[in-house]
This record gives C-alpha cells, structure tokens and sequence, in this order.
C-alpha cells in the first residue's frame, strides 16, 4: 500500500498490480494505539466508491473497547462516530463549512499567505519550505476559524504530532490527546463568556446549538477540526508545491494563468492522494468485486490506487493539469467525506500560485531521493523541504 521509493508520488508497481488484477490482498496493519489488525485491501476506483458509499461498512476502532485515552473515546470527536450520533454531530459543524461561508474568508487568506511569504523571503535566501512557510497557513487559518490563540501553535502542533505518529509511543500519544483536550477545554470556556459577540466555529457551537450539545462534545469537535485542519494542508501546500516543480511546464501554466488554477488544484489533489488511514469495519454481510465479507471483517482503503485507477483516468495517471477535474476520492467518500474540502481547495488555490510567483525561481536544494517522505502519519508528506530561490 505503498509508493514508489524515489519518486514520491506514484502508487508503487506491486499496488499497482493488485489493483489492475482485481486482487484483494490481505494485510496486517499495526496501529499502534490500537493493536494490530488484518484487513482486506480495497484499490479499485468502483470498488473503493461502492463499499466507502453504502452503508455496509462502519468506522472501525470505536465500536470496539479501546485502550482508554485514545482518540477512539472522545466525546464529539466524530469522524470515529456512526449513524444518527455522527449525522447529529456533523450537521452542526457543516453549518459552518459551506462554500458560501468559506468563500468569505478568501480575503484574509489571501493576508495570511502574503505574510507568511514575507517572512519565509526574509530568511534570506533559503529555508525549510514546509515548517517555515506552509504549515503557517493552515494553522493561523484553522486558529482563526475556531477562536483560538495563534501563539500557542507550537503547543498544539507538537500534540497533533504526537497524537497522529504511528511511531509515538502509546504513552506519549495518550499524554497529547490529554494536554490537547485540557487545552480546549479552556478555549471553550473562554468563548463561552463572549460567543455571542464572536463569529468562529467554537462561538457558533455554543450558541446554535444551546442545549443539544455538550461543552465535552464542543471540545472533541475542535479537537478534530484542529488535527483535520492544519498539517493536511501543510502537507498539501508542500507536496503540491513539490510535484510543481517536478513539472516546470505545469508550474508555469499556474504561475502564469489564473484560468488554470482552479483545475490544476483539483488534478493535484487527485495525484498527490495524500490521506492514507481509511479504515472501515464490515457491518452488514457484503460482496464486493466477488468475495464475500462477513460482519466485523476489516478493510482498508487505498485512495491512492484508486484515483490512478484506469477506470478513472485511462491510461495517463501522471500529473495533468489540463485534465478535465474527474470525481477522485481525495477527500474519501460517503458520510465522512471530508468536511474541510472547500477550505482546503481555497487554501491551495490562494497559496500554490502566490509561491512561483514570489519565487520564480524556487528550487529544492536535495536530491530527489533524499526528500524524506513521512510513512508514519494517516497523512502523506515530507518531515521537511529544504529550499532555495
Ligand atoms: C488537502 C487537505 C485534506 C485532505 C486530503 C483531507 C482528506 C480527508 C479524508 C480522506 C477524509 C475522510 C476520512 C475517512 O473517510 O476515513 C476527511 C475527513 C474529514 N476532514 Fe479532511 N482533508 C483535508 C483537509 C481538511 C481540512 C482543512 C479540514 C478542516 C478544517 C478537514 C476536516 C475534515 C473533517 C471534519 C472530516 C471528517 C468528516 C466526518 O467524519 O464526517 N479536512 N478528510
């Protein structure tokens, strides 16, 4: 369930195989916080929308009892949740995730990303493109949208970190989630003295939904938007920047036209693929390409393979921004289809062509194959960016 070693992007040939000849392989997955699993590997592009689609499967840790402590327990943490408790949950947080409402951030977006432009160009002339320029982005985004204090980033991104690393310790992990939901829950108290003078994602928790949600459950929604928010993007602005360069003819269509950055923008988010820990957990007997599954049978599912699927880009899965958007499932699929998709679109629209137009000459400063590509976090992307212009 892999890329290819060396190049960064590509699912690698063995990936590629299982999928073209219709195999679901078994795997062991080990999840640390969790324990270690064996799951069914889904790749195909119709199969991976079929099955994520329906109803037959479930979010899997949660239903099960946990090592106490984990994200799996937490009250309002609701990509974890099922049925009516996750569409409860999920209603009330989209009310603020339309188009409409995000739109109307573009403006101070496009601050946030000219500021940050401006302090990664005063380094001089080179620096770590992704903790110096791109994880600012989202975090001073993600902090403005909930309410929260930019100043304590460095805080709250060392927990997301600890608590979305594959390779943290069970501890560690436990003592983050703890120190996070500690932190929020002062947020939240904070907000609550002032919410109805206040226009972000915490203030509009409390007073739209007086008496139908708890100050815990406020909390774990922050929470999850705050992990969701910041080193996704983070991870987006970097690679997107990255795959760019790899393709300077592609880099100087976005640099140069804005005609074709809305395009360029969806054909990345298919190429880069960049969520890897899509779990789900059988709950209704099912078939799917021809094997049966059976209640509480595991599956993982790889969006990668599946948005390079033949079925859905023929024969040229390389990057294209020319390509005409196709439906990819970047953002995954069904009910938990991420609820961050608009904000994350706008924020790599904004970002990406305001980069090659302040560095023109933008160049990384490693060897391709020393780029260190992280393989231990539910998201895909680099520990680091060392770049020069
Ligand atoms: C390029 C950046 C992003 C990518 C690739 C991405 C990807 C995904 C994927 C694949 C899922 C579904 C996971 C599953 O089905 O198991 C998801 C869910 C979610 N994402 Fe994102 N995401 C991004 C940015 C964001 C941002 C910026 C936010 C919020 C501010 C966000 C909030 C969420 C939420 C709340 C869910 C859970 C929805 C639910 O369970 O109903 N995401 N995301």
């Amino acid at each position: 369930m892999r890329r290819e070693i060396g190049h960064g992007f590509a699912p690698d040939s063995e990936l590629v195989r299982v999928r073209d000849a219709g195999e679901l392989p078994q795997l062991g997955l080990d999840l640390p916080q969790y324990g270690h699993f064996d799951v069914t590997a889904i790749t195909r592009y119709d199969d991976v929308r079929e099955l994520l689609g329906s109803g037959d499967v479930v979010m899997g840790p949660s239903s099960e009892a946990q090592t106490s402590g984990t994200l799996a327990n937490i009250p309002g943490y609701f990509i974890y949740y099922d049925g009516p408790e996750h569409a409860r949950i999920r209603r009330m947080v989209s009310r603020w995730f339309t188009v409409k409402n995000i739109q109307r951030l573009r403006p101070r977006i496009e601050e946030i990303v000219n500021e940050s432009l401006d302090s990664f160009e005063a380094l001089g002339g080179a620096g770590d493109f992704f903790s110096q320029f791109a994880l600012h982005v989202p975090t001073r985004v993600i902090c403005e949208i909930l309410g929260i204090p930019f100043e304590d980033s460095g805080d709250f991104q060392q927990w997301t970190l600890d608590i979305l690393s594959l390779s943290s310790a069970t501890e560690t992990a436990i003592s983050a989630v703890a120190a996070l939901r500690a932190y929020l829950r002062e947020r939240v108290v904070v907000a609550k003295a002032t919410a109805a003078a206040r226009d972000d994602l915490i203030s509009a928790l409390i007073t739209e939904n007086e008496g139908e949600i708890t100050d815990e459950e406020i909390v774990g929604i922050a929470m999850f938007v705050l992990i969701a928010g910041h080193e996704t993007t983070a991870n987006a602005i970097t690679v997107g920047t990255l795959a760019l360069l790899e393709h300077p003819d592609q880099a100087a269509a976005v640099r140069d036209d804005d005609s074709v950055v809305r395009t360029a923008i969806e054909e990345l988010l298919r190429y880069l693929s960049l969520a890897v820990g899509v779990h789900r957990l059988v709950a209704r007997d099912t078939t799917i390409a021809g094997r049966d599954f059976s209640v509480g049978e595991r599956i993982t599912f790889s969006l990668l393979a599946a948005n390079n699927d033949p079925a859905l880009v023929g024969d040229l899965p390389e990057l294209d921004i020319s390509r005409k958007p196709v439906p990819h499932v970047g953002f995954g699929f069904g009910i938990h289809q991420c609820l961050g998709q608009h904000l994350a679109r706008l924020e790599l629209t904004v970002a990406i062509p305001a980069v090659l137009r302040r560095f023109p000459n933008l160049r990384v400063t490693v060897p391709a194959a020393e780029i260190e590509f992280r393989r231990d976090a539910p998201i895909y992307g680099v520990a680091s960016l060392p770049v020069a212009w």
